[in-house]
């Protein structure tokens, strides 16, 4: 099959389009025909050697797809059915992957197989935020940071429908963007005093905080009132001495169940998933540089298989 293979860490011309042995799923695990893989920026870590992988790879942690074979004791899915996950820590840049039926689940009808394969791990990493870290609840005062980002423009929806007062923070070329998801108030992360504006906006500083990114952790420490909570799945911030909010650190789940309980919001038009940009495979590179750029709005997406 073809696929793309990292056989040396560096700039994103090591990712190579190679024909590699067709995966043999293994007790338990179902083989899937690909049809589109997600590309984040935990993929162009990886790439630059950050994650420790073994070398040679194949990069992609999230896809979309078709299940097409299964070992005897796989349970869950028929062959055929659409399916799509957060299936692991590699293996989707490519035509077939093996994988754990736990980590997938059936594709929402509101989502087409070429997109959906961008959709679990910001998603499921959105809902982990939102829901098991911050508990948000209705009429809760909530920030959610860089919220144009794959990861923000989701968790900025789930906020919306969870009736909490959202305020996010953007690059001023994405404030249009952000309303369109629903938010109300929007501040420039660009503006030096943007905590100080949260914390105006909302007498004091917000309840939560999701952080999706780096560079505004402690920016969201700053404007979350004392006794609140920030959570963020990204490294780096430090909450200041003398200030009582709670720093949350926190993975997205590889689980298909949790997915599976999103589709309605997906279905009902709550939560839309943004494609910005649609590489093919052996465009891989591109689609690497446009991630690292850090300015995406929604996702980018490879795809993978035509039909
Ligand atoms: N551990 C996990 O389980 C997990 C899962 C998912 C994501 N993550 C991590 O979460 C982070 C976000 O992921 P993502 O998919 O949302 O990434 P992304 O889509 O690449 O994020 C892009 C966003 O980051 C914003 N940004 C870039 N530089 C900024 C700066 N200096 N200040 C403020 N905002 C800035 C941009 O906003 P503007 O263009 O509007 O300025 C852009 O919308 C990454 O570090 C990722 O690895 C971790």
């Amino acid at each position: 099959m073809r696929a793309i293979l990292v056989e040396q860490f560096g700039d994103p011309d090591m990712l190579q389009v190679r024909e590699v042995p067709l995966p043999q799923p293994t007790s338990g695990e179902v083989l899937v025909r690909i049809m589109s893989a997600g590309v984040g920026p935990w993929d162009v870590a990886q790439r630059q050697g950050r994650f420790g992988t073994e070398l040679p790879y194949i990069p992609g942690f999230e896809c979309a797809g078709t299940v097409v074979g299964r070992t005897g004791d796989a349970a869950g899915f028929h062959d055929g059915e659409p399916v799509y996950g957060y299936i692991g820590l590699g293996g989707a840049y490519a035509e077939y992957a093996t994988c754990r039926p736990d980590r997938l689940a059936p594709v929402p009808m509101a989502l087409a197989l070429w997109e959906a394969g961008a959709a679990p791990v910001d998603l499921l990493t959105a809902d982990a935020g939102i829901h098991d870290a911050l508990g948000l609840r209705r009429g809760q005062t909530v920030l959610v940071t860089a919220a144009a980002g794959g990861l923000g423009h989701l968790a900025a929806q789930l906020a919306v429908h969870a009736e909490a007062h959202v305020i996010a923070t953007a690059g001023r070329d994405h404030h249009d963007f952000v309303h369109k998801l629903g938010v109300r108030e929007v501040v420039d992360h660009y503006d030096a005093d943007w905590p100080q504006r949260v914390r105006d906006i909302t007498s004091g500083g917000v309840d939560a905080a999701l952080s999706t990114v780096t560079a505004t952790t402690d920016g969201a420490i700053a404007a979350t009132r004392d006794g609140g909570v920030v959570a963020t799945p990204a490294p780096g911030g430090e909450v200041p001495a003398g200030r009582r909010v709670q720093l949350l650190r926190y993975q997205g789940p590889m689980d298909g169940g949790r997915l599976a309980r999103l589709a309605p919001l997906l279905d009902d038009g709550a939560v839309a998933l943004i494609i910005s940009a649609r590489f093919d495979l052996e465009d891989a590179p591109a689609a690497h540089r446009q991630v690292e750029q850090g300015h995406t709005r929604g996702k980018i997406v490879l795809c993978v298989n035509d039909d």
